[in-house]
């Protein structure tokens, strides 16, 4: 799996990864969305690099111009609920792409053990298309793999990426392990670790509940 952690060559980027991390700034609950859909949208650009293009023909009052376009059937699904505006910043950039949207939780067992249920499966046929996966926060991976298991049946996708904005290693290491080898990872930023609430330290905290609120 090849992974793209973009936080390597800074760009503005980090001005919104440091305004999500931000306690100060974090809990503006608008804000923090906004920033995060604005990170969605720089990974919608970068994969976009290694999509198939197709010569068309535009044209312009004054004449006519031949410009290579993205030729990629999209599918964009996101994990509920965290997922949400992440995906919305992928939709700006793709604008004609299909959407999926499932929900994955924690079922806590102990304290510090849990289990990934998912739920709510709304998705498209996926065969022969270019699947997107947004997981905001890419901790133990094994969300984003109960939902890869979760969207079998739907199709075998063309290729795969993985759109994430905060990860740790130990979480990269699972998807790398269950994911089909031409997998994509584009990632944001990478931490050190996860605590052993299977949080990422030092990331940002709860990305659900930033954007929409705690849940009882
Ligand atoms: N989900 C979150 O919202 N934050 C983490 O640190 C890990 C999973």
């Amino acid at each position: 799996m090849k992974v793209t952690i973009l936080e390597k060559e800074p760009s503005v980027l980090n001005t919104f990864i440091s305004e999500i991390r931000n306690r100060a700034v974090q809990q503006d609950p608008m804000r923090f969305r906004k920033n995060i859909e604005r990170i969605g949208e720089i990974l919608a650009y970068e994969i976009s690099r290694c999509f198939e293009y197709r010569t068309q023909t535009v044209s312009t009052p004054l004449g006519t111009k031949d410009m290579p376009l993205p030729n990629n059937k999209v599918v964009i699904c996101s994990i509920l609920r965290a997922g949400l505006p992440l995906h919305n910043g992928l939709l700006d950039y793709f604008d004609g792409a299909e959407n999926a949207f499932i929900a994955a939780g924690r079922k806590h067992l102990s304290e510090t053990e849990f289990e990934i249920e998912t739920g709510y499966y709304a998705a498209p046929n996926l065969e022969g298309k270019t699947l997107i996966l947004a997981d905001p926060m890419l901790a133990t991976g094994q969300s984003i793999v109960a939902v890869l298991e979760g969207l079998k049946k739907y199709g075998t996708p063309k290729e795969i990426h993985l759109a994430c904005v905060i990860g740790a290693t130990e979480g990269i290491q699972y998807v790398e392990k269950h994911f089909p080898k031409n997998t994509r990872l584009w990632i944001a930023a990478v931490d050190e670790k996860l605590n052993n609430k299977g949080y990422i330290i030092p990331g940002l905290g709860d990305a659900g509940d930033l954007a929409y609120g705690t849940k009882q």
